[in-house]
């Protein structure tokens, strides 16, 4: 199944409303988006712990590499320079962190707070090769401003 991003839209709009607690939300929207699309095998979020370091967040998948520095990886490329990374082929990405091998492609989006700062990084990863989207980025990255930036 693909991923239906209205109604995920809406399911997690219900389910954090109110929320403020950044693990909870970061927990719920890891479990929604993870379950609804089979093209999803690792989801979840890394967060800004100090400068220029992230650390695991609330994931679902397979086991996640506990620390990121931003000068590392996708998830690094994305908490570095705020802009979402689509990989189509994370064998041609210099400096690919493969927790998992079997990991073909990742999406990872910058996570801002209502300040515009980057709190985190929201990762999935792909046994798929080229499984992403623009539309998979603009439409989760529609659900993590609704969330993280209200
Ligand atoms: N693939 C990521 C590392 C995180 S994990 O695969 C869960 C990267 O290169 O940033």
């Amino acid at each position: 199944m693909t991923a239906d991003y209205d109604t995920l839209a809406k399911t997690i709009a219900a389910l954090t409303e109110g929320e403020t607690d950044q693990v909870a939300l970061m927990a719920t929207i890891a479990c929604e988006v993870h379950h609804a699309d089979d093209r999803f095998d690792w989801t979840g979020f890394y967060r800004v712990t100090q400068p220029g370091l992230l650390k695991i967040g609330p994931y679902q998948g397979g086991h996640g590499c506990l620390v990121i520095p931003f000068d590392r990886g996708v998830c690094g490329a994305a908490a570095r320079t705020g802009e979402v990374q689509l990989v189509p082929d994370v064998e041609a990405f210099p400096g690919h962190i493969a927790c998992a091998t079997s990991t073909r492609s990742e999406l990872v989006l910058p996570v801002r707070d209502a300040s515009g700062k980057v709190i985190a990084v929201f990762d999935i990863d792909s046994n798929q090769p080229d499984a992403f989207t623009d539309q998979d980025a603009t439409a989760l990255g529609a659900i993590l401003t609704d969330v993280f930036a209200r």
